[in-house]
């Protein structure tokens, strides 16, 4: 089934210069970035996608990494997007990742890896509304 999840080139990879090299990897997957945006995610916008983690011991860890330098937001689509894109990404933890995935080449710890990619099909819908109106999608 063709999907359509959220993905975020988080500050570690874009202050690398790397927002290419990743793309690289995410289109040679056969999955179509079919909207992207760079920017400065603000204090409010990373605690409200993160609110889940809230409780989690690492929360403001992550907010105030996610807040340091602009992040480029996506929509990518193509089949299976969702699960794809989980297995294009690697584990969340680099040292765990296999070869050939974004995290195993680029990331360099559990919070800075570099990428972020929705883990369900419903998170993705809402993840996706949080950054794009559905005329800015271009399929
Ligand atoms: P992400 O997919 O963006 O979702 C939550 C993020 O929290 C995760 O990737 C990691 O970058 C970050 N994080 C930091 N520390 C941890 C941890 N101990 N366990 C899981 N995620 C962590």
């Amino acid at each position: 089934m063709t999907e359509r999840t959220f993905s975020i080139i988080k500050p570690d990879a874009t202050r690398r210069n790397l927002t290419g090299a990743i793309n690289a990897v995410i289109e040679a997957a056969g999955l179509r970035i079919v909207a992207q945006r760079r920017v400065h995610l603000t204090e409010a916008q990373a605690k409200k996608f993160y609110e889940v983690h809230a409780e989690r011991p690492f929360y403001g860890e992550l907010v105030a990494q996610m807040t340091a330098e602009p992040v480029v937001v996506q929509v990518l689509e193509g089949e299976n997007a969702v699960a794809k894109y989980r297995e294009v990404m690697g584990a969340t933890n680099p040292a765990n990742a296999d070869e050939g995935t974004i995290r195993k080449q680029f990331a360099l710890s559990i919070g800075e890896n570099s990428v972020h990619g929705s883990d369900s099909l419903e998170n993705a819908k809402i993840e996706i509304e949080q950054f794009f109106t559905e005329d800015q999608i271009v399929g």
